[in-house]
């Protein structure tokens, strides 16, 4: 198979390429680095490579003609919410603008395009209280980055509904393991976890640590994927990708206790504005496409922590 992973030198798009080149499928990144780095892909050469804004519609478009993927997984996305809070114009083209040109361009010159995989993100639910999440709750975005996933989800799903194009997006809960960035404040808890635990520093608590995420490790959200993407049956629809299972922050920090075998002090600051407290993922519709999470919350810590 032939794909394009947009996004692909950024912490998830580098796992996904890597699964699939491994699988001896021919794999294109498009990335402009912005989040990403070129490291994260080292098997990736120079002729599969595109350094390019996916808001570059001209060489998108170029791109897409010539070379007629089967796939596209489209990850490319301004991903910090406070960015998207900071510029909400600007994100609004990379996250919403150049996802329905990248949706366009398919549906005019990509007639053998197998599958279109948008990630979206369990954002989109905001302070929905509702447990578990199911993509019948209702959603609630409470930030730009929040609204402009769900707009380009939407999109996706339109796409095959008027046009037929085969098109699935995912809801991405807690994404966590190795080549996560956790230089910014805003990076998965883990990733910042661990560069504390790493550098002997103090962990912030914002709250009471006794909030719960739906924590995915990165090789299972690429199996939820992989058969997303064989599976036509998922066409029109968005699935969540979590593993049903809540933990909460402090139990992560007792894990990396145990690893460790050590602590770090922790201190406690207000709630962030916006933060819920509480997420867990219903899966029951991936689960009847055969996604089976392999990795608890305790055996992908260990092999992340030991990455
Ligand atoms: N990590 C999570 O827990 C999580 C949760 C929900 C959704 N997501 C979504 O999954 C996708 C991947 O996220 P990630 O965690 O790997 O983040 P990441 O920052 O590591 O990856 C994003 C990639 O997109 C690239 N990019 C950004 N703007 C671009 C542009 N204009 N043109 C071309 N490339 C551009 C970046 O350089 C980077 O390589 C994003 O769409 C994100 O919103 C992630």
């Amino acid at each position: 198979m032939k794909l394009l992973i947009t996004g692909g030198a950024g912490f998830i798009g580098s796992h996904i390429a890597d699964h699939y080149h491994a699988k001896s499928h021919e794999v294109f990144v498009l990335d402009n680095l912005a989040s990403g780095h070129r490291e994260n892909i080292p098997f990736i050469d120079e002729d599969h490579f595109f350094e390019v804004d996916v808001c570059d519609t001209e060489k998108v478009t170029d791109i897409i003609k010539l070379h007629q993927f089967d796939v596209v997984i489209h990850l490319a996305a301004v991903v910090s919410v406070v960015d998207t809070v900071n510029q909400p114009v600007k994100s609004n083209k990379v996250n919403i603008d150049a996802t329905l040109n990248l949706l366009e361009t398919n549906r005019e010159h990509n007639p053998q395009l197998k599958k279109f995989v948008f990630a979206s993100s369990a954002a989109v639910y905001g302070n929905n209280p509702q447990l578990p999440k199911t993509t019948q709750s209702i959603v609630q975005p409470e930030s730009p980055y929040a609204v402009q996933k769900y707009a380009g989800e939407q999109y996706t799903k339109m796409y095959h509904h008027l046009y037929d194009l085969p098109t699935t997006a995912l809801r991405f809960f807690n994404i966590y393991g190795p080549k996560q960035d956790p230089n910014s404040q805003y990076s998965g808890v883990i990733s910042i976890m661990k560069r504390k635990f790493d550098n002997d520093e103090t962990f912030t608590f914002f709250g009471d640590g006794e909030q719960t995420r739906d924590f995915v490790y990165v090789k299972d959200l690429v199996n939820a994927i992989a058969l997303v993407v064989e599976n036509s049956e998922t066409n029109g629809e968005v699935l969540n990708v979590g593993t049903g299972n809540q933990t909460s922050l402090k139990d992560i920090f007792s894990a990396f206790e145990s690893s460790y075998q050590k602590t770090v002090d922790y201190q406690f600051e207000p709630a962030r504005k916006g933060d819920v407290k509480h997420s867990v993922a219903d899966v029951t519709p991936l689960k009847e496409i055969g996604y089976e999470p392999q990795y608890t919350i305790n055996t992908g810590l260990e092999e992340y922590l030991n990455s």
